[in-house]
């Protein structure tokens, strides 16, 4: 029973509380948006510093915005599980889709003007657990943090000062070595010549639970044919796209994945630093690429290859990348599958120029 002659009780205390919730929430969503520390490396600046001087083109992935999607097999030979306990180490075929790509935010961009090139790959496992790579062919990352590779970003942008690379290289020397690589390593006329590395380094478990911290490759069974950066601008502008399709139709692509283990001390926590030549490798299985399929409306065009989903066996090491990628990645992701009607859905529609 209420007591009638009881004060009525005062709404203030509830009121205070609602408010004190909604100061909260709006203190939690201003942090994460990076309001509250405008120096903090979000992964929306990230993502915006990867766009091109006219802005980052809709609808396309922000980074690797040139691609095209395959489907193919990992055949395992059954010596990864030495290493992982990851069931696509079990001797077998798992079914594999993926995507050439080149490093650019520009989907139109030539492809001889794209120095680093990329395979992106998942692997589905019989209990639908899955592993998701994206690889690229250069020996080692330009830089050593993701902060650094923001910085990066910043210099190449830079209008208002000519010096910003020569300042970003002398507090960034690591990038030399890439530069060198740059410069001087050949080019090869066809995605299938090319050799993928993971640069960032993982933690492999194996059934005895032992770990490993290890990176990978890709290496290609087709031999290179190096020409000069001037004889690949004669191609056209999509000869790669041209190239793997041809030779994807006339048999199957393959590469040998090849595991290798560090030695207690090497750099793992640095894409920068390439491991000794002499460290342990292990060739678990061959990657068989059967089918080129179209990027618009393609089986890879909506797949976040974020190099944090690992099945059960695997997982990240103290290397600060693959959490800041999958980060930026699920940005550029957001953007680009709610901006769709940007999407050029078929080739007919002018997914390529
Ligand atoms: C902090 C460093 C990095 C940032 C911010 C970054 C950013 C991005 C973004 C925004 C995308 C587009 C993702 C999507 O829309 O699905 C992308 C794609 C890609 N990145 Fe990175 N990346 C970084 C480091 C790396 C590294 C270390 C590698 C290789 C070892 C790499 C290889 C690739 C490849 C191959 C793709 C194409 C993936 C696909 O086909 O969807 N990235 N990157």
């Amino acid at each position: 029973m209420t007591d009638k002659n009881a004060p009525p009780r005062s709404a203030v205390p509830s009121l205070i509380l609602i408010a004190a919730i909604v100061v909260a929430l709006v203190a939690v969503f201003a942090y994460t948006a990076g309001w509250l520390s405008p120096q903090r490396l979000t992964p929306a600046k990230i993502v915006g510093s990867l766009a091109p001087p006219g802005g980052a083109v809709p609808g396309f992935r922000r980074n690797h915005a040139k691609g095209i999607c395959f489907t193919g097999d990992f055949e395992s030979n059954g010596s990864g599980a030495m290493l992982s306990k990851a069931k696509m180490f079990a001797p077998g075929t798992y079914p594999v889709t993926g995507r050439f790509n080149l490093a650019t935010p520009d989907p139109k961009a030539s492809d001889a003007t794209a120095r680093v090139r990329g395979l992106s790959l998942r692997i589905v496992m019989p209990d639908g657990s899955e592993w998701r790579s994206a690889m690229i062919d250069a020996p080692f990352f330009p830089v050593a943090t993701p902060q650094a590779f923001y910085e990066l970003q910043r210099a190449l942008a830079s209008k208002d000062d000519p010096e910003s690379m020569q300042k970003f290289s002398a507090a960034h020397p690591e990038i030399a070595a890439f530069g060198a690589w740059a410069g001087s390593a050949p080019w090869t006329v066809s995605y299938a010549e090319e050799r993928y590395n993971s640069l960032n380094s993982f933690i492999f478990t194996n059934a005895e639970g032992q770990d490993q911290t290890v990176r990978w490759s890709f290496i290609p069974a087709a031999g290179p044919d190096n020409v000069s950066a001037d004889e690949l601008k004669k191609r056209g502008a999509n000869f790669l796209d041209a190239d793997i399709t041809q030779r994807v139709r006339s048999g199957p692509q393959r590469w040998a994945m090849v595991v290798t283990v560090a030695n207690p001390g090497d750099p793992t926590a640095d894409p920068s630093k390439a491991w000794p030549e002499d460290r342990r490798t292990v060739e678990v299985g061959t990657l068989v690429v059967k089918a080129i399929e179209p990027e618009p409306d393609g089986p890879c065009r909506d797949l976040n290859f974020d190099p944090t989903v690992l099945p059960s066996g695997m997982h990240v090491s103290d290397d600060p990348f693959p959490a800041a990628r999958s980060a930026a990645y699920s940005v550029s992701f957001n953007r680009r599958t709610a901006e769709d009607k940007y999407y050029p859905h078929t080739p007919a529609q002018g997914a390529r120029p």
